[in-house]
C-alpha cells in the first residue's frame, strides 16, 4: 500500500516571536510544499523488517530493523495513541537520539538530528513498529524561514494518519481532510515541531495544516478571509540559522527587560490585529490606501523584530536595497538571516530590484499566498 500527503510552507506576515509570548501574529500558506510518501511492503516482502526514511531532495537514507528499534524505544505498540498527541518525554528522546547517532549523519548534516528524531517519534506514535519506508521530498529551502519543519511534521503526519483513513473516504488527486483529522495533526504536528524548536507557539503546524492565512493568539486561531490582493517578494538571504537558538534568545532579553519587551509585544499584538483587519476588511478603502498602511505596519513589525535581536545584516541589507525601490520589507520567521518579504504593491515591477538583490548573492522568488493545506 501506498499513501501519499502533503503540506505547504508558510510566511509569517506579522508577530513572529512575540507571538511565543502571547501576542497575536497573521501568517498565511505559501504554494511550496513537502511531500511524504509512505510504502508500505507485502508481509512476504524483504524489508518487511524495516523502517527506511529517504531524503529525496538531499539524496540521503537512513535504516533502521523494527528489532533495533523495539529494543531501544521504551514502549510497545499496545500503548499506542493515535487518538491522544501526547508529547516525547525526555527519556524517550534520549533512546531516540542514540538511534539517530547510530545512522552517523554527515557532521555538515547534524542539524537533521531533531527532525529525525521527531520522525521516529511520530511513526511510532502513530502507526507502531510496523515496517516501511519512508520518502519525503521538499520544494523549501531548510532553515529559511519558510517553515519547513513545519511542513514536514504536517505532511508526516497526514500521511500516518492517513494510512488508517479507508481509500473510500479518499477522493482523486490531493484532497483535505476533514475538520476532526486536521485537528488531530495539527496536534500531533505540534507535538512534533516542540522536538525540533523546543518552545514553538504553534503557528508555523497551524498555517501549514489549514492551509490559507490565520491569525494566531495562544493557540486560539482565527481563519481569514483576505478582500485584496497580497503579492509578495520573498529573498532569501542564504544565511542558515537556527529557531530554537533565536527563540531562545528573545526569551532571554524578555527575561532581563521584562517591561521593555512587554511593550515591545503588546506593540506587535496590535500591528498584527490591526494588519489583519485590514486584510480582511470590505469597505471602500482603496487597495492603495491599504497597501499604503500595511507597508507602514511591516516597516514598525520589522523595526520591533530588530529590537528584539533577531534582524541581521544580511536582513538590513535586503531591506536597505529594496527601500531604494521604494518597497519595504520584513524578516519572516525567526530572522537571524533566512527569508525577507517585501510588499509589491499593485502594479509595482520587480525586475529591478529582484536584479539587484540577486546580484548581492540573495535568491529571490514569488508564492501564492493563501492556498492549500495538509492534502492527502
Ligand atoms: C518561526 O517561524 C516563528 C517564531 O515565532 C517561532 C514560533 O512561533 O514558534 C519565531
Amino acid at each position: 500500500m501506498e499513501v501519499k500527503a502533503r503540506a505547504p510552507g508558510k510566511i509569517i506576515l506579522a508577530g513572529e516571536h512575540a507571538v511565543v509570548h502571547g501576542s497575536t501574529a497573521v501568517a498565511a500558506a505559501i504554494d511550496l510544499y513537502t511531500y511524504v510518501t509512505l510504502r508500505f511492503p507485502l508481509p512476504s516482502a524483504e524489508s518487511n523488517d524495516r523502517l527506511t526514511l529517504q531524503l529525496k531532495d538531499i539524496s540521503l537514507e537512513f535504516s533502521w530493523s523494527l528489532a533495533r528499534i523495539k529494543e531501544a524505544i521504551p514502549y510497545d505498540s499496545s500503548t499506542l495513541c493515535r487518538s491522544t498527541p501526547a508529547s516525547c518525554s525526555e527519556e524517550t528522546l534520549k533512546s531516540i537520539a542514540v538511534l539517530v547517532e547510530e545512522q552517523s549523519l554527515p557532521k555538515e548534516k547534524m542539524w537533521l538530528s531533531s527532525g529525525i528524531s521527531t520522525f521516529l517519534w511520530l511513526y511510532t506514535r502513530i502507526i507502531g513498529f510496523n515496517p516501511a519506508t519512508v520518502v519525503i521530498n521538499s520544494e523549501l529551502p531548510y532553515g529559511s524561514g519558510l517553515g519547513s519543519s513545519a511542513a514536514l511534521c504536517v505532511a508526516l503526519t497526514a500521511a500516518l494518519l492517513a494510512s488508517s483513513i479507508s481509500d473510500k473516504t479518499r477522493g482523486n488527486g490531493w484532497s483535505s481532510l476533514d475538520e476532526t483529522n486536521l485537528e488531530l495533526l495539527n496536534k500531533w504536528a505540534f507535538e512534533g515541531e516542540k522536538i525540533i524548536h523546543g518552545k514553538p507557539s504553534g503557528i508555523d503546524n497551524t498555517v501549514s495544516a489549514y492551509g490559507n492565512m490565520i491569525k494566531f493568539c495562544s493557540g486560539e486561531i482565527t481563519r481569514l478571509q483576505s478582500y485584496m490582493p497580497l503579492r509578495m517578494l520573498i529573498t532569501n538571504t542564504r544565511v542558515g540559522r537556527n529557531t530554537k537558538a533565536l527563540v531562545s534568545g528573545v526569551s532571554q532579553r524578555a527575561v532581563r527587560h521584562p517591561d521593555a519587551m512587554k511593550s515591545v509585544f503588546n506593540a506587535v499584538d496590535s500591528i498584527s490585529k490591526e494588519l489583519a483587519a485590514i486584510i480582511q476588511s470590505k469597505d471602500e478603502t482603496s487597495v492603495t490606501e491599504k497597501e499604503e498602511r500595511i507597508k507602514e505596519l511591516m516597516e514598525m513589525n520589522q523595526g520591533l523584530l530588530l529590537s528584539m535581536g533577531v534582524s541581521h545584516s544580511s536582513i538590513e541589507a535586503v531591506i536597505l536595497t529594496t527601500v531604494k525601490h521604494k518597497l519595504v520589507s520584513k524578516l519572516t520567521g525567526a530572522g537571524g538571516g533566512g527569508c525577507v518579504l517585501t510588499l509589491l504593491p499593485t502594479g509595482t515591477v520587480v525586475d529591478k530590484v529582484v536584479e539587484e538583490l540577486e546580484s548581492s548573492g540573495f535568491q529571490c522568488f514569488t508564492a501564492l499566498i493563501g492556498g492549500n493545506g495538509a492534502q492527502i
